[in-house]
C-alpha cells in the first residue's frame, strides 16, 4: 500500500467537493491556508483524545454541539458567546447534577462547508450548484452567489481563527469560571422553569465553592476559573483540511490543526476514499456519522482503517437512528464488542427526527430528540456499554426551529423566528431542557 502523506488523498475519489471553476484560484487559495498558522494546537488535541478516552470508559461525557452550518455572517462576539454561554450551562448540569466531568466540544470554529445530496439545485427550470456551505457559495439562489469560491475558504479560515481567539479568551480569560454560572443564564431563559431550575443549581454551585474556600481549598486555579472548550467540524473540503494539516515537532506525527476532533459523514466515508484516507494518517479525534443507511461490515472494516492500533478516544461513533434506534444500535454495539473495538458512543438525536411541519418548515419535535437520547442510555445499559455523548444542534439564540419543550412550541410558532439556513437548531431553553434530563440518565 502507497505511503500515507497529507496529499496522499488526491489519489483517491473525494466525493462532496464543489467544482470550483478556477483552478488556478483553487490552489491559490489552498497554498495561502498553507502558510497560514494552525488554529488549534497538537498538544490540545492529545488531550481532547485523552478526555475522550475517559468518555468511552464511562469517566466522562461528552457534549458536543452548534449550527448545522455555522454562516460568515454570525461569526460575531455575540453570537459566538451565546452558543458558548448554553453549551457551558449545559456542561454545569452534566457535571454538577450528572456527577461526571464534561468534555466541551463546540462543533464551531470551521462548521462551514455541508454535504448535500445532489450536485444542482433546480427551481422553476432553472438549474444552479447546491448551496455547500459558506466557505464555498452562498445561499441566495443566483448564478453568482452559487458559483463555488476559492476566496470563501481562505474567508472561512480567518473567521474560523477569530471564533477560535474569541472562544479562548472567553474561556480561558475569567468568562468560563465557575463564579460565574450564573451570568451564563440567558435573559431570554431565566423566567422559564428550566432558567429557574438552573439558577438553584448555580446556587448551589456557589455555596459548595464557598465552602471550599471556607476550609481552605484555592478555588483561584484553571479547575475552577477556566473551561477547557474543543472544536470540530466536518472535515469536508480536502484542500482546506490538508492545507492546516502540520507536523508536530514533538511526535513527529501529522495532525489536522483546522479542529480538534474533525468528522466524518455518511456520504464521504466510503472504504476506497479521499476522506478516509486523508483521515486514517492524521492523529485527532476522529467522529463518524451512522446513520441508518450503515452496513456492520463496513463500519468494522472503517473502524479498524481509520483506527488501526485501535486507541481509546481515536473515534467516535456519532449515531442518528431517530425513531429506529432499537432496530440498529443493538446489532452495532454488539458487533463493536465482538471485534473489540474501541469506541466512544455518541448520540445524535437530530438528524434521524428531521420532518417537514405543514407550515413547510423543515423542523424536529424536543419528544422524539428525547425519546431517542433516552434509548440511547437504555440500550447502552441492556449491552453492557457506554452511553458516552450526545451531539445537539443548537444554539443560543431564541429561535423557533425545533417544536416542542417548555414553551411548546408548535407548527405555527415556527415562522416567528426561523433563522437556520440548514438544519433546524435547539434554542437555549429546549438545550437546557435536554441537559436537565440527560443529567438524570448519566446518573443512572
Ligand atoms: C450534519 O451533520 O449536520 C448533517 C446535515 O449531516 P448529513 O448531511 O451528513 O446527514
Ligand atoms: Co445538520
Amino acid at each position: 500500500m502507497a505511503e500515507w502523506t497529507k496529499k496522499s488523498w488526491q489519489n483517491f475519489e473525494a466525493l462532496q467537493q464543489p467544482n470550483w471553476p478556477d483552478a488556478e484560484a483553487y490552489e491559490k487559495s489552498v497554498a495561502t491556508i498553507a502558510k497560514l498558522p494552525p488554529l488549534v494546537f497538537a498538544g490540545e488535541i492529545r488531550a481532547m483524545k485523552k478526555d475522550l478516552a475517559a468518555a468511552s470508559r464511562g469517566d466522562a461525557f461528552l457534549l458536543m454541539g452548534g449550527d448545522c452550518s455555522e454562516d460568515f455572517e454570525n461569526c460575531t462576539a455575540p453570537h459566538i458567546r451565546e452558543t458558548l454561554k448554553i453549551i457551558l450551562q449545559m456542561a454545569v448540569v452534566l457535571s454538577y447534577a450528572g456527577g461526571k466531568p464534561v468534555v466541551k466540544v463546540g462543533r464551531m470554529a470551521g462548521q462551514y462547508a455541508k454535504p448535500r445530496s445532489a450536485d444542482l439545485e433546480t427551481i422553476d427550470g432553472v438549474s444552479l450548484p447546491s448551496y455547500r456551505g459558506d466557505m464555498v457559495n452562498s445561499p441566495a439562489f443566483t448564478k453568482e452567489s452559487r458559483t463555488p469560491d476559492p476566496a470563501r475558504m481562505v474567508h472561512g479560515y480567518h473567521l474560523s481563527a477569530a471564533t477560535m481567539n474569541i472562544l479562548r479568551a472567553f474561556t480561558k480569560g475569567g468568562y468560563g469560571s465557575l463564579e460565574r454560572v450564573h451570568a451564563w443564564n440567558n435573559e431570554f431563559v431565566k423566567a422559564s422553569p428550566m432558567g429557574r431550575n438552573y439558577e438553584r443549581l448555580g446556587k448551589s454551585i456557589d455555596r459548595a465553592l464557598n465552602f471550599m474556600r471556607v476550609v481552605g481549598i484555592d478555588t483561584n486555579t484553571p479547575q475552577f476559573n477556566q473551561a477547557q472548550f474543543y472544536t470540530s467540524h466536518e472535515a469536508l473540503l480536502m484542500g482546506y483540511e490538508e492545507a492546516l494539516t502540520r507536523k508536530d515537532s514533538i511526535t513527529n506525527e501529522w495532525y489536522d490543526c483546522s479542529a480538534h476532533m474533525v468528522w466524518i459523514g455518511d456520504r464521504t466515508r466510503q472504504l476506497d476514499g479521499a476522506h478516509v484516507e486523508f483521515l486514517s494518517g492524521v492523529k485527532n479525534p476522529i467522529g463518524m456519522k451512522v446513520g441508518p443507511k450503515h452496513d456492520l461490515d463496513v463500519i468494522c472494516q472503517l473502524a479498524r482503517k481509520l483506527n488501526p492500533e485501535n486507541e481509546a478516544g481515536r473515534l467516535t461513533l456519532i449515531t442518528r437512528f431517530g425513531k429506529d434506534i432499537e432496530q440498529h444500535l443493538p446489532g452495532l454495539i454488539r458487533m463493536v464488542k465482538r471485534e473489540g473495538l474501541d469506541v466512544v458512543w455518541c448520540c445524535d438525536p437530530m438528524h434521524g427526527n428531521t420532518y417537514t411541519a405543514e407550515t413547510g418548515h423543515k423542523t424536529r419535535n424536543f419528544n422524539d430528540i428525547l425519546q431517542e437520547i433516552q434509548c440511547f442510555f437504555e440500550i447502552h445499559w441492556a449491552e453492557g456499554s457506554v452511553p458516552g455523548g450526545v451531539h445537539f444542534e443548537m444554539t443560543g439564540q431564541n429561535v423557533t426551529e425545533c417544536t416542542g419543550g417548555g414553551r411548546n412550541i408548535i407548527a405555527q410558532n415556527l415562522a416567528e423566528n426561523y433563522q437556520t439556513n440548514c438544519d433546524p437548531r435547539l434554542n437555549a431553553e429546549q438545550s437546557l431542557e435536554l441537559a436537565f434530563q440527560i443529567s438524570e440518565m448519566i446518573r443512572g
